[in-house]
């Protein structure tokens, strides 16, 4: 079976519980949290249809009905805003839109990991390689990130891909970290991969940045899997097994990103969003700038 086949398919977990974000995430699920006007999930779903992807498989939980109906025509809205004749605001939820039928939901019954939350959209998928987003990163990335890793992964005929980035030594040890060696240009293979390592067992300060491109045999080893890190199923431990036979490719692709499953990554996400947008940007930079100077900080001026 070649290893290049095209990817058509996406996975989004989004079954977590958000705890992180209390009280805000009580009756919402975190996944709808805004940057700027657009929840996490369609941030995620926007890169991934940059990349091409055609097919969008979300992995919920219990009290994320309202992920689906973001997903969904939302009829008396859009014949509200069809008699006042609010034609922006309903080209924008046209085009925010996946067509019908290109959306999948399935339930992780019980929180026991990221790598399970795959495993549960097994039958969706079926036999064919696919992209894995975790809408918490946010990516500001020009192709996005999902794009660059397909590009890449057409490059060079296949297998799997990982998008990585530098961070801070002493953050490494709250993500899956790669070793990194034998560079060719913005990738390389990855021969070791650790889930949330402790600093001084980490094999460098590169970490996955929570965009794959996985072969369908994962599953099979995910079916196996037994909990690692925090006592979950972790995705990393079922890609270490799947390297012994496949190849794993590490992208540092170009772009940044902003965690958003922390409150300062989330706050960070608003800020560059906002001062990149046309229509608030401007307006946005001078609010910022007399905040700042409340706080004896300073916006440098462009
Ligand atoms: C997950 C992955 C981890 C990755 C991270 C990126 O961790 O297990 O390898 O680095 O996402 O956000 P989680 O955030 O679910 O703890």
């Amino acid at each position: 079976m070649p290893l290049s086949r095209p990817i058509k398919k996406a996975v989004f977990p989004v079954a977590g519980l958000g705890t992180r974000f209390l009280p805000a995430t009580k009756a919402m699920p975190k996944e709808m949290l805004t940057v700027v006007d657009r929840p996490l999930i369609q941030l995620a779903v926007d890169e991934a249809r940059e990349a091409g992807i055609e097919h969008f498989i979300f992995v919920t939980g219990r009290n994320k009905g309202v992920i689906e109906d973001h997903f969904d025509k939302q009829y008396e809205l859009e014949s509200t805003l069809r008699r006042r004749g609010k034609s922006a605001e309903l080209d924008l939820l046209e085009e925010d839109l996946p067509a019908a039928g290109q959306t999948s939901f399935t339930r992780q019954q019980e929180p026991l990991g990221l790598g399970h939350a795959i495993w549960c959209a097994r039958e969706l998928v079926g036999h064919e390689p696919f992209a894995v987003l975790l809408p918490d990163m946010v990516m500001h990335a020009k192709p996005s990130c999902m794009a660059q890793m397909v590009e890449t992964y057409h490059q060079r005929g296949g297998g799997n891909v990982v998008a990585v980035e530098e961070v801070p030594w002493e953050q490494v040890s709250r993500y899956g970290v790669v070793s990194a060696h034998d560079w060719e240009n913005n990738h390389f293979m990855i021969d070791r991969m650790v889930e949330k390592p402790k600093r001084e067992e980490a094999p460098s300060n590169l970490i996955i940045s929570g965009r794959y491109i996985l072969q369908p045999e994962i599953f099979d080893l995910l079916s196996t899997a037994t909990p690692g890190a925090g006592g979950e199923i972790q995705i990393t431990d079922a890609m270490i097994r799947l390297m012994a036979s496949q190849p794993f490719l590490g992208l540092a692709y170009k772009g940044t990103s902003y965690d958003c499953g922390d409150k300062v990554g989330f706050l960070a996400a608003n800020i560059a969003f906002g001062l990149e947008r046309d229509d608030i940007g401007p307006a946005f930079r001078e609010a910022m700038s007399d905040v700042l100077d409340r706080y004896g900080l300073k916006l440098c001026r462009r």
